[in-house]
């Protein structure tokens, strides 16, 4: 019988990677949707987004946004965000902190020209994100979409893991300071 990944550290930060890239290449995995907080003025933020890429070698995750998003403002006052993620199948909350940064203009203009036709559409929407609308329809997609697209680049700092077994629940936690080594903690 092939022993439990989440038995171990090193297993366990390897399902964490794994499920991370699954995320980025599978629409069906988990870790697709992740769940991006953010501090604001007015406390945290909560949000679903889509998970672009996931780079073990270099700690790196990316999501893309709006650069005119709420979500934006908020990473320029305060660039450390929290995401997670539920994997059902698993068994595994996966909790991560990472610094953020905004890649646009010149510097995203790479990443834009690789992101398909109708996702780009998405970013040319006026008034933008967040603006009050008398009706919905009021919203059309005038703008250029290379003006407002933006890669959010996620620096990992740390990451945090529950996996509910079926003999015991165990915690875990890993840090870029650690050399992501890792502890286990009490659940
Ligand atoms: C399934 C799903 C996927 C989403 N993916 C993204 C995404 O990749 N990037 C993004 O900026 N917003 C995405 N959104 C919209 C955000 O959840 C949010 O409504 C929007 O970005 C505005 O957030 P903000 O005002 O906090 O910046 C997604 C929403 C859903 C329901």
């Amino acid at each position: 019988m092939t022993p439990d990944p989440f038995h171990s550290l090193d297993g366990t930060l390897d399902q964490v990677w794994q499920r991370l890239a699954r995320g980025v290449a599978d629409r069906r995995a988990a870790a697709r949707h992740p769940t991006l907080a953010t501090v604001g003025p007015d406390g945290p933020d909560l949000r679903t987004v889509v998970l672009r890429a996931a780079r073990r070698s270099d700690a790196q995750l990316e999501v893309h946004t709006d650069l005119r998003s709420a979500k934006v403002l908020h990473i320029g006052r305060e660039p450390r965000i929290a995401m997670h993620v539920w994997d059902a199948k698993a068994d595994c909350q996966i909790r991560i902190n990472a610094l953020a940064s905004c890649l646009s203009g010149e510097d995203g203009r790479g990443r834009f020209a690789q992101v398909p036709e109708p996702a780009r559409r998405v970013y040319a929407g006026f008034p933008p994100p967040g603006k009050v609308l008398a009706v919905p329809e009021e919203h059309g997609e005038t703008e250029d979409p290379a003006d407002h697209f933006c890669v959010l680049v996620l620096d990992v700092v740390r990451i945090e893991t529950l996996h509910l077994g079926p003999d015991r629940h165990r915690r875990a936690v890993f840090t870029a300071a650690g050399g992501w080594s890792g502890s286990w903690i009490a659940p």
